[in-house]
């Protein structure tokens, strides 16, 4: 069995939300931050779960967040990329497999993770995402429309991003080395020349981002139970 580490960055501020601890605000009952990591939790081969907080949290971390040994929590850094940098480096050597998914995205599916981890197993780096489903425009500074690019060629990214770990371990070295801030990781892995590809994610495997996010997925989660 392989051996996964996941990384969750939880750190933002919020600030569409207005300014809260998105991770903390809660769904159906439960704060964000736990539906998010459940799912991962329930794999025997998921070993580490380490969590990137504001400073503030992670020196203080909820008590239902540490109730599992495999869990860490340490502080995350002023983007999302400082973030993920700093749980990658706590991630043990003995990982064959990491996962990067957003806190903000809390109705992941054990169905999801599993393509990406199949994927990640293959030695292949893997995103979830969905087709399109608006037409796109791309428009200048004008307001202009330049471009209608072909929606068959487009797609949503989510996450999990599942990597094999001496993948993103290597592009994160390089991007290090070369001073480029780290955006998204699988665009940080295409970058040095690795293949990345999309794996089916799922359309209630939402990111939750304004106050109108929350009652979309109350409703979802209303649904399913
Ligand atoms: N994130 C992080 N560290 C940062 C910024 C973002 O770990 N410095 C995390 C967020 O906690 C979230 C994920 O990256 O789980 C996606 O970010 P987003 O949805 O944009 O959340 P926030 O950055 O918190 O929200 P906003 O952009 O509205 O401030
Ligand atoms: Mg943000």
């Amino acid at each position: 069995m392989r051996r996964i580490a996941v990384v969750i960055p939880a750190a933002g501020a919020g600030r569409r939300m207005g300014s809260v601890a998105k991770p903390l605000v809660e769904l159906g009952g439960q704060p964000m931050l736990q539906r998010s990591i459940r799912p991962f939790l329930d794999r025997d081969d998921v070993h580490w779960v380490i969590i990137a907080l504001p400073p503030e949290l992670a020196a203080a971390p909820p008590h239902w967040l540490m109730g599992d040994r495999r869990v860490d929590v340490l502080a995350g850094g002023a983007e999302r990329g400082d973030s993920v940098r700093n749980a990658l480096a706590a991630v043990p050597m003995e990982a064959e497999i990491v996962l990067v998914h957003d806190a903000a995205r809390p109705l992941v599916s054990a169905e999801v993770i599993e393509r990406c981890v199949a994927a990640a197993a293959e030695g292949r780096s893997a995103i979830a995402g969905m087709p399109i489903v608006d037409t796109i425009k791309e428009v200048d500074g004008d307001g202009c429309i330049v471009s209608t690019p072909d929606r068959r060629t487009l797609w949503a990214a989510q996450t999990p991003q599942a990597f094999p770990a001496e993948v993103l371990r290597d592009a994160h070295a390089r991007a290090a080395a070369d001073r480029i801030s780290t955006t998204d990781d699988a665009a940080l892995v295409a970058r040095y020349g690795g293949t990345v590809m999309v794996v089916e994610g799922a359309t209630d495997n939402m990111k939750i981002t304004t106050p109108a996010d929350l009652a979309i997925a109350e409703a979802l989660i209303a649904r399913r139970s």
